[in-house]
C-alpha cells in the first residue's frame, strides 16, 4: 500500500466528498434512506380480560389496557384498518383458575380461545398469534410444570402440545412458543402434522433471554406476584450470543417458520446476527419494559414519545428485523398512515 495524503483539492475526501449534500433537504434524505417502517411490519400484543365492555389500565404500561373479548374484537378491526397484519393475544387468567398443572390452558373456552373465535367472527383479514407457554395458567407463574422446584422439560412439552392443539382448534393462525423448553418446536410441529394442521405457522421465541424487562408484562397477565424465583434455567443468559444462534438453528430445523429475538432494543446485536446468519423471517419483541421506559420518560417530559417510538422501531428494521411486536403498534401505524 502506498501512502496517499488526502489534501484539500486532491482526489478523495473533502471537499469533493461532502456527506451532508445527501442530507440537505427532506427530498434528498428520502432519496437515500436505507430503511423504512410500515404498518405491515407491526404486530400488536393485546391483553385479554373476562367480561364485556371492560377496559382495565395497566399502571406500569401507560396507554395499554386489558380488554374484554368484545373490545379485543374491536381492536382487531382497528388493527386491520390501520394495516397491521397480526395481533398477539395474552390472557389475564382469573387467579382462581391458575393451578399447578395449568389445566386452564387446555380449556377450549379459555380467554384466548374465545377471543380468537371473536376476532375470526369479525371476518377481518388479520393473523391471530397465540403464545404457547403455561405461565398465565400456573399457580407458580412459571412457563413450565414444576416438581421439587425443578422446571420439568419433557412433561412441559407434552402440556405445550395440548395447549397448541387447543389453540389451533379455536382458529389461531400462528403458534408462538415462548417457553424455551428444549425440543418443543419439533414436538409441536409433529403434533400439528399428525392432526392435519399442515398450515399452522410457528413463530418461535427462539432466542429469549431471562430479562428483567418483562416486569410490566407480568403485571399485565398477573404473574408478577405469583412467580416464585426466576426463569434462568430455561430462558437464556444475557451474556450469550453464540448460544442464540444455536437456539435459532435448532428451532428452524425443528420446523419454525418465523423466529423471534426477545427483548428487542437491548439485544439488537442478536437481531442482526440472527437475521444475517439464517435469512429467515426474524422478528423482534420490543417488550413491556422497553415500552414502559420510553413512556415513563415521555410522561416526565424528558423524551418526545412519538419521536422515540418511531426511532426505536426503525432501529429494529436497521438491524434486519422483518417485523416487530410492539405495544406502540396502533400509535405507530397511525403516525405512518398520516405521513
Ligand atoms: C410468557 C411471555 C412473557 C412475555 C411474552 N410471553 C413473559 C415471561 O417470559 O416472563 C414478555 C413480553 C413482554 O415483556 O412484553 N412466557
Amino acid at each position: 500500500m502506498t501512502e496517499r495524503p488526502v489534501h484539500a483539492g486532491q482526489r478523495g475526501g473533502y471537499p469533493h466528498i461532502r456527506p451532508r449534500r445527501n442530507r440537505r433537504s427532506p427530498w434528498a434524505r428520502a432519496l437515500v434512506s436505507e430503511h423504512a417502517l410500515s404498518p405491515s411490519d407491526l404486530i400488536w400484543p393485546l391483553f385479554v380480560l373476562d367480561g364485556t365492555g371492560r377496559r382495565e389500565p395497566i399502571p406500569s404500561m401507560p396507554g395499554v389496557d386489558r380488554l374484554s373479548i368484545d373490545l379485543v374484537a374491536e381492536a382487531a378491526r382497528e388493527a386491520a384498518a390501520l394495516g397491521i397484519p397480526a395481533v398477539a393475544l395474552f390472557p389475564y387468567t382469573d387467579p382462581a383458575l391458575r393451578t399447578d398443572d395449568a389445566r386452564e390452558a387446555f380449556n377450549p373456552d379459555n380467554l384466548v380461545c374465545r377471543a380468537t373465535r371473536a376476532i375470526k367472527a369479525t371476518g377481518v383479514d388479520l393473523g391471530v398469534i397465540l403464545d404457547v407457554a403455561l405461565d398465565p395458567y400456573t399457580s407458580h407463574g412459571h412457563d413450565g410444570l414444576v416438581r421439587d422446584g425443578v422446571i420439568l422439560n419433557d412433561e412441559t412439552v407434552e402440556a405445550l402440545i395440548r395447549q397448541s392443539l387447543n389453540q389451533v382448534s379455536a382458529g389461531c393462525d400462528v403458534l408462538a412458543p415462548s417457553d424455551m423448553m428444549d425440543g418443543r418446536i419439533g414436538a409441536i410441529r409433529r403434533a400439528l402434522e399428525a392432526a392435519g394442521h399442515h398450515d399452522t405457522q410457528i413463530m418461535s421465541y427462539a432466542a429469549k433471554y431471562a430479562s428483567a424487562f418483562y416486569g410490566p408484562f407480568r403485571d399485565a397477565v398477573g404473574s408478577s406476584s405469583t412467580l416464585k424465583g426466576d426463569k434462568r434455567t430455561y430462558q437464556m443468559d444475557p451474556a450469550n450470543t453464540d448460544e442464540a444462534l444455536r437456539e435459532v438453528a435448532l428451532d428452524i430445523e425443528e420446523g419454525a417458520d418465523l423466529v423471534m429475538v426477545k427483548p428487542g432494543m437491548p439485544y439488537l446485536d442478536i437481531v442482526q446476527r440472527v437475521s444475517e446468519t439464517f435469512k429467515v423471517p426474524t422478528f423482534a419483541y420490543q417488550v413491556s419494559g422497553e415500552y414502559a421506559m420510553l413512556m415513563a420518560a415521555a410522561e416526565r417530559g424528558w423524551l418526545d414519545a412519538e419521536k422515540v417510538m418511531m426511532e426505536s422501531l426503525l432501529a429494529f428494521k436497521r438491524a434486519g428485523a422483518s417485523g416487530i411486536l410492539t405495544y406502540f403498534a396502533p400509535r405507530a401505524a397511525r403516525v405512518l398512515n398520516s405521513r
